[in-house]
């Protein structure tokens, strides 16, 4: 197969050399222990939270059961104002929490929760706020924090996308009263499926641990109303083999970013997320067309040339009238339509780029 007939999807998981994946799986099965807070469990945690200099780091199964315990933890009931430009996921952890998600619009150059849109929507029933860092670009945390300072709120930042980014040089998963990551395959650094929680309480802390294993304290009553949030060892092994390649695939992303932005950001059709707060992680490559119209045709385009971009979020999640009642958000419904992805991954040559850059620029 020569690299022209070779397909190109969106992403593909980076991952350690099989071999020390493998070595890792060694020790768990000599250790005959799978799950239940393992060894390897335990090391990730305090490898991860060493690295990203985080306290009260938690984790568990995927990013969607981390926004679920976050809810949880913080005991809420009512309106909880999110975005809508975001994957359903949002959604559904607000909605099974028996919450109801009110959407803000959001900012047209940065693709977050527009902040000055925020205060508009708060009601007596407000309870929290739930930002996503989108695409591991920081939302405006000072302002945020401000405003749920001023109106007794909560936040719970979802940071799906967001390991590895900072702002004022400290982890961005380190702002919010409960961060909840995704450690899905996609993501920059995984675990097959994970997340975590990263609380700025060691009370929200523990009370997070227990909700993780069935509500149970140190002497296994049950004292919280919990469920069974645990990741397994196997599940853990690839993410100590994956974190020692963090900052390769960071430094990675950054450079395929910059490549694909210098070669499309002159196409005078073409535009960009604004990343002018802290600093992003590079995680995902997405380009802004001027029309829907225009969109299809590169994606038709890339397709039949064997390249798979991903678009990403769409539709905007408030149009989906099966499981939320609509609410109004013209700018995330219209960037929504026009958004794309394109691939953004280690094993990704510029070669590649190059002629994904080319066909975008034939097609527009
Ligand atoms: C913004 C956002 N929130 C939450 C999630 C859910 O994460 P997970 O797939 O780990 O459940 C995702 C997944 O991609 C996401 O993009």
């Amino acid at each position: 197969m020569n690299s022209e007939s070779k397909p190109i999807y969106v992403t593909q998981p980076s991952l350690a050399p099989l071999s020390e994946y493998v070595e890792l799986m060694e020790e768990v099965w000599n250790s005959g222990i799978l799950t239940h807070n393992g060894p390897k469990v335990q090391q990730l945690e305090a490898e991860v939270a060493e690295k990203f200099g985080l306290n009260n780091f938690s984790i568990v199964l995927n990013g969607t059961i981390a926004l679920q315990m976050a809810i949880k933890a913080l005991g809420l009931k009512g309106e909880i104002i999110t975005t809508s430009f975001t994957w359903v996921a949002t959604i559904s952890a607000i909605k099974w929490e028996g919450c109801k998600p009110v959407f803000c619009d959001i900012d047209p150059g940065t693709l977050n929760i527009d902040e000055n849109k925020i205060e508009s929507l708060i009601t007596d029933d407000t309870v929290a706020i739930m930002p996503v860092h989108v695409f591991g670009n920081p939302c405006n945390v000072e302002k945020i924090d401000s405003i749920a300072k001023k109106y007794n709120l909560k936040v719970i930042y979802d940071a799906a996308h967001a390991i590895g980014s900072t702002y004022n040089n400290k982890s961005l998963l380190s702002y919010g009263d409960i961060s909840a990551t995704s450690l899905h395959a996609t993501k920059l650094f995984n675990t097959g499926e994970g997340g975590a929680c990263i609380a700025n309480s060691s009370e929200l802390h523990e009370k997070l641990r227990r909700i993780r294993f069935f509500g149970h304290d140190q002497e296994k009553n049950v004292i919280e109303d919990g469920f069974n949030g645990k990741m397994t060892e196997i599940h853990a092994a690839l993410g100590l083999a994956n974190l020692k390649y963090f900052d390769k695939v960071l430094r990675d992303r950054q450079k395929k970013y910059f490549y694909y932005k210098n070669f499309l950001e002159n196409k005078n059709s073409l535009s960009f997320q604004k990343l002018d707060l802290g600093t992003c992680n590079y995680s995902y490559f997405p380009v802004i067309f001027q029309s829907e119209h225009q969109l299809l045709q590169v994606e038709k385009k890339l397709n039949n040339n064997q390249i798979y971009p991903r678009r990403y979020f769409y539709p905007s999640v408030n149009t989906y009238t099966q499981i939320v009642d609509y609410q109004e958000n013209p700018i995330s419904e219209d960037i929504s339509k026009r958004i794309l992805c394109l691939p953004l991954y280690k094993d990704l040559t510029f070669d590649e780029i190059q002629r994904i850059c080319n066909l975008v620029v034939e097609s527009i």
